[in-house]
């Protein structure tokens, strides 16, 4: 069943005389044109807050009538109508109205429908403007629970391939110069520890946004005698927001909802660029597994990092977004104005981006193969064990840091100027540069016994990752 006609609007068409604008009432005798109605509607998009706006006010009926604003009678019929809409929403038996602008009016005029006059007395106390800051904060806040369950599922991704991959030894780079070798399990939870930070900065996002505008009004607050405390609390606030004007105008939580989309999307890129990398045929230390992967139209032997590539450049969009809103909202005066309706599709489009780019590199990170012969036989050039050997030079003969690095970088000329890899040069070549450097030198310059001696906390030491698996295990995922 869908809805043909609507209350708010039956009367001008009914009556080809009355051209008068029915939702704003008397003040207006014009309706708005075709283009005008399109500029002005956001039903399209706001239609996804209709759960919270149902909530918010079933709650703020049920105050209006607590505090005998309105009758028990009237308020137990609006909450009854309210519920009845839910369900026809619920089941696609809602016909939304453009013409009625958004969610808020298009389930007010609903209500009318339903329950007739009552219907009218929802709004008392209220404005469109606290009540959609109150749904807005209502469906960011549920959206930021749902990104930290996907958040915790792709940190438990990671770290179950970390803990496969504690001794498996890649190159660590610097300037994308090989520097030192390092584990895989390591590299992979540097993004563990990125997802924690913005898990943590998910709750911190929630903690701010937690108050409740509802009860603002337009602007100014009203005197009716509502109780702010019961509708906050009846809605999952901590409490109710302090400054009316405040209230009304602020997007702050917006703003601060996409950074955090925004710091995710930069992740998930870095990763992105990484596996890109990695998949490529110079590095070719990964096999993508062919479900995120596609071929070439003309090229028959291509399999292309599409999934990576469409993560890394979604970030773009979702940055986009962020600036979109802080651009919007940087010159606008106290306190609403229309042009803060544009703040909800970059919020729903980059939640929906960011919900898709992680389960699909949550699902390729679960089915990448490492080729762990390459990595490792990367993570040899480039005389990448140097460290150790001016380490050794350090601790052993008992030399300045400063001189074992000189000592190492003549070394590492030589290598270079024969080819060869530093554990390859003669004693007699390494004593020529130092007298002092004895055969056990050679001991601390093979990958492994570079890996292993980083052992300091936070280090690569397979020992230190084993841990670090455990740490983070509890951490994040308990
Ligand atoms: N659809 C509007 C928005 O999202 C609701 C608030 C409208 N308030 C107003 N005074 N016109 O911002």
């Amino acid at each position: 069943m869908t809805r043909k006609k609507n209350s708010f609007l039956s009367k001008s068409t009914k009556n080809k005389k009355d051209t008068r604008n029915v939702i704003w009432g008397g003040r207006f005798d014009q309706n708005p044109t075709k283009a005008m109605l399109n500029l002005n509607s956001s039903i399209d998009f706001d239609k996804r807050l209709y759960k919270h706006d149902i909530s918010a006010s079933i709650v703020h009926s049920e105050m209006l009538a607590k505090k005998g604003i309105i009758s028990k009678k009237d308020g137990r019929s609006i909450k009854k109508g309210l519920k009845a809409i839910l369900k026809e929403i619920e089941t696609g038996n809602f016909g939304y109205s453009q013409r009625l602008e958004d969610i808020h009016m298009n389930v007010e005029s609903r209500l009318k429908e339903l329950i007739g006059e009552a219907a009218g007395r929802l709004h008392i106390a209220r404005s469109r403007n606290d009540q959609v800051a109150t749904d807005f904060r209502l469906w960011i806040r549920e959206a930021l629970e749902n990104m930290d369950i996907l958040l915790r599922d792709f940190q438990e991704t990671l770290i179950s391939i970390a803990e496969k991959h504690t001794e498996t030894i890649m190159p660590g780079y610097t300037h994308l110069q090989n520097a030192q070798p390092v584990t895989l399990g390591h590299h992979l939870l540097a993004y563990v520890e990125m997802l924690g930070r913005d898990r943590s900065r998910s709750s911190d996002c929630r903690k701010r946004l937690n108050e409740c505008p509802l009860g603002a009004g337009a602007i100014a607050g009203t005197g009716f005698p509502i109780d702010r405390k019961m509708t906050s609390t009846a809605l999952g606030f901590t409490s109710p927001t302090k400054n009316s004007m405040d209230s009304v105008s602020d997007r702050d939580f917006v703003i601060e909802f996409l950074s955090l989309l925004a710091i995710i999307s930069t992740h998930l890129s870095r990763l992105s660029e990484e596996i890109i990398l990695w998949s490529s045929s110079p590095f070719n230390f990964v096999q993508l597994p062919e479900k995120y992967s596609t071929g070439s139209s003309m090229l028959p032997q291509k399999r292309n990092p599409d999934a990576a590539e469409l993560i890394r450049g979604k970030s773009g969009r979702v940055i986009g977004c962020l600036s979109s809103l802080l651009v919007m909202m940087k010159g606008l005066p106290l306190t609403y104005s229309k042009d803060m309706q544009e703040d909800k599709e970059p919020v729903f489009d980059s939640f929906d981006t960011i919900e898709l780019c992680i389960v699909c590199m949550s699902g390729m990170m679960r089915e990448i193969r490492f080729n762990k012969d390459i990595m490792r036989e990367a993570a040899s050039l480039g005389h990448s064990t140097a460290i150790s050997a001016a380490d050794w030079i350090t601790q052993t003969l008992g030399k300045p840091f400063r001189e074992s690095h000189f000592i190492v970088g003549q070394l590492v000329k030589i290598a270079e100027q024969q080819g060869c890899a530093l554990d390859q040069l003669e004693l007699e070549q390494m004593q020529d540069i130092e007298p002092a450097i004895t055969a056990e030198v050679y001991q601390v310059l093979t990958l492994e016994t570079t890996v292993s001696s980083k052992n300091s906390f936070g280090g690569t030491a397979p020992n230190n990752v084993k841990l670090a698996c455990k740490t983070a295990r509890k951490q994040y995922l308990d």
